[in-house]
């Protein structure tokens, strides 16, 4: 399962990247919006940080197929190494998928809300198929049981896509969806960081280290008692 930084922040970015397994960072219109910098700079500047061979998701804006497919070519002219062009589930998006994915560039489908809308993207050649579930959820509609669905109706046809589950609140939407075998999940950074968070452990590493400070003096580590052989 891939894990992917959905933000363009490049401080938070660079943060998660210190310490976390990430496969890639995706974007969205909106995302650099909040950044407010010219965002082909954000991007470039993101690009720098990923290592070789991780995932950079950027949503083409054009309205029309003929305008999209253009746009791809210029992002892929712009950006190249492992660019993935993310195009709306819309009549146009859909129109537009194969026709990018004839050119040899690797597409994701986004703005899913619905199992369907998720299977006919894949049958149209998207690489991956980002269902949004937490809007889901806000519309009356269970995300993550959309996102599931799509995914073993992927496996079932036994297709070559798969799933970049997206819009997440929490961590326990992502948990699910671990437990289901997606194939990729985005999140922010805050999402991100909470799937590895438990204050349990904070508690039981810390009692811990008190009883070896209370052994050797504290805040002394093994470093000091080898160095002071
Ligand atoms: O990148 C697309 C998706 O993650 C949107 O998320 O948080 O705007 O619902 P959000």
């Amino acid at each position: 399962m891939l894990i992917l930084i959905d933000h363009a922040n490049v401080d938070s970015i660079a943060k998660t990247l210190e310490y976390l397994p990430i496969d890639g960072v995706t974007t969205n219109p909106t995302i650099l919006y909040r950044e407010g910098k010219e965002p082909l700079d954000v991007l470039h500047s993101i690009k720098r940080l990923l290592p070789d061979g991780a995932q950079l998701h950027v949503q083409i804006v054009s309205q029309r197929a003929d305008d999209m497919v253009a746009e791809a070519r210029a992002l892929r002219g712009e950006i190249g190494g492992n660019l993935f062009i993310k195009l709306p589930v819309t009549r146009e998006g859909f129109a537009a998928i194969p026709r990018i994915v004839r050119e040899g560039m690797q597409v994701t489908a986004t703005g899913i809300h619905s199992s369907m809308q998720g299977f006919m993207a894949a049958k149209a050649g998207a690489r991956y198929v980002a269902p949004y579930v937490n809007r889901m959820d806000n519309y009356g509609i269970d995300g993550v049981r959309v996102a599931s669905e799509i995914h073993r109706t992927l496996r079932s046809y036994e297709m070559k896509a798969d799933v970049l589950a997206a819009s997440f609140k929490n961590s326990e939407q992502v948990l699910e969806l671990v437990r289901q075998g997606v194939g990729a999940i985005t999140a922010a950074p805050d999402v991100l960081a909470a799937l590895i968070k438990n204050p349990a452990t904070d508690a039981a590493i810390a009692d811990q280290n008190r009883d070896f400070g209370f052994l050797v003096g504290e805040r002394r580590t093994w470093l000091d008692l080898i160095k002071e052989k």
